[in-house]
């Protein structure tokens, strides 16, 4: 077949090409390893001397001729899929995006951080102390000798023996942390940490809790200084109208021992269900260092003196931001802690 018939019937296939699949079928058949175009290129070398050149012009522009216009349809095609494609993923800007969800502290945590920005401003230090005790920290030292009756109120969960066991109270940070300052130095610390009891878990019990305990040990300490230390902290977190008062009770670490009640914030102290209809609220146990414990940590009572006390920090983030249930700092449930997040919390101040 002549290349110019060639050409012609080249022509013709070109304007039947519908779409980018024939386009490559026509690229195939002319360029392809068997395609036409590729054997006539071969067969140059066999067409005699002075033909060849005339037949090689040809076939070249006859290539360049497809090349130009395989081109031009590709890219032709190719546009047409790409607006095909870009009608149908049309994307809608103006439709509001994924929502990225942001944490907050939890509310214990941020109750916590409250009591220790208050205590820090007040020259006390926060310090740590382990939650796997021994007994002698957690009782001996504090007063609470084997066999005493008051340690069933504080049953809890035992490691090894009966010596190593799960912190039952933070008031062991007392004896430890006396121990460090060596009988020399006064004492100024808080320790807000978890501790552990044998209860079954309900709405105002937990086997695991937190307490915030507080030491001060110095010269000349009375009762009057931990009420008014204590006056200072609840009326910075509860409000300025918020009085203090302390019941006589007993703990075997102090001595005198009070409760510490609070006039309750929301009734204003004339009864309410917050308050059990008394008008006051029980927030932390309290009192003065006793003579032995000062002693036991290496602190002679007759020079030294101080106040200890120790809040539950469940009751107090319960109190504050109105949780009925203990359960609900534990469980997982997002739908009940998010209730509680830093906006809220903050607009409820
Ligand atoms: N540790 C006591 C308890 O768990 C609370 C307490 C009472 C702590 C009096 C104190 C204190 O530091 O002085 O019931």
């Amino acid at each position: 077949m002549r290349i110019e018939d060639i050409k012609e019937r080249l022509e013709k296939e070109i304007n039947d090409v519908k779409n980018l699949k024939e386009l490559n079928e026509l690229h195939i058949r002319y360029l392809g390893r068997k395609g036409i175009i590729t054997e006539l290129n071969s067969k140059i070398k066999d067409v005699p001397n002075d033909k060849k050149k005339e037949f090689g012009m040809k076939v070249n522009s006859l290539k360049n001729y497809f090349n130009e216009n395989y081109d031009k349809m590709r890219n032709n095609f190719e546009d047409i899929e790409l607006n095909k494609k870009l009608e149908k993923e049309y994307i809608d800007i103006s439709l509001p995006s994924t929502k990225i969800e942001v944490g907050a502290p939890h509310i214990l945590e941020k109750l916590i951080e409250e009591v220790e920005e208050i205590f820090m401003s007040m020259g006390y230090d926060v310090v740590d102390g382990p939650e796997v005790e021994e007994d002698k920290y957690n009782f001996e030292m504090l007063n609470i000798p084997k066999g005493h009756p008051a340690r069933d109120a504080q049953d809890t969960f035992y490691i090894e023996g009966e010596e190593v066991l799960l912190r039952s109270q933070t008031s062991p940070v007392q004896v430890r942390s006396m121990l460090k300052a060596k009988g020399e130095k006064p004492v100024r610390v808080i320790c807000p940490g978890k501790t552990y009891r044998r209860d079954d878990d309900d709405a105002t019990h937990s086997h695991q809790f937190m307490q915030i305990e507080g030491l001060l040990v110095d010269k000349n300490i009375s009762l009057s200084d931990l009420k008014g230390t204590i006056d200072v902290v609840v009326k910075k977190l509860f409000g300025n109208d918020v009085e203090t008062r302390f019941r006589p009770s007993y703990y075997q670490f102090t001595e005198p021992s009070v409760e510490v009640d609070i006039s309750c914030f929301n009734c204003k102290g004339n009864g309410c269900s917050i308050c059990k209809h008394t008008g006051w609220i029980t927030i932390a146990g309290a009192g003065v260092v006793h003579p032995n414990v000062l002693r036991m940590s290496g602190y002679d009572p007759d020079i030294w003196s101080g106040f200890a006390f120790g809040f539950g920090a469940e009751r107090m983030a319960m109190l504050k931001y109105d949780i009925s249930d203990l359960r609900v700092f534990y469980n997982t449930d997002l739908r009940e802690i998010k209730n509680f997040d830093r906006e809220e919390i903050n607009n409820n101040d």
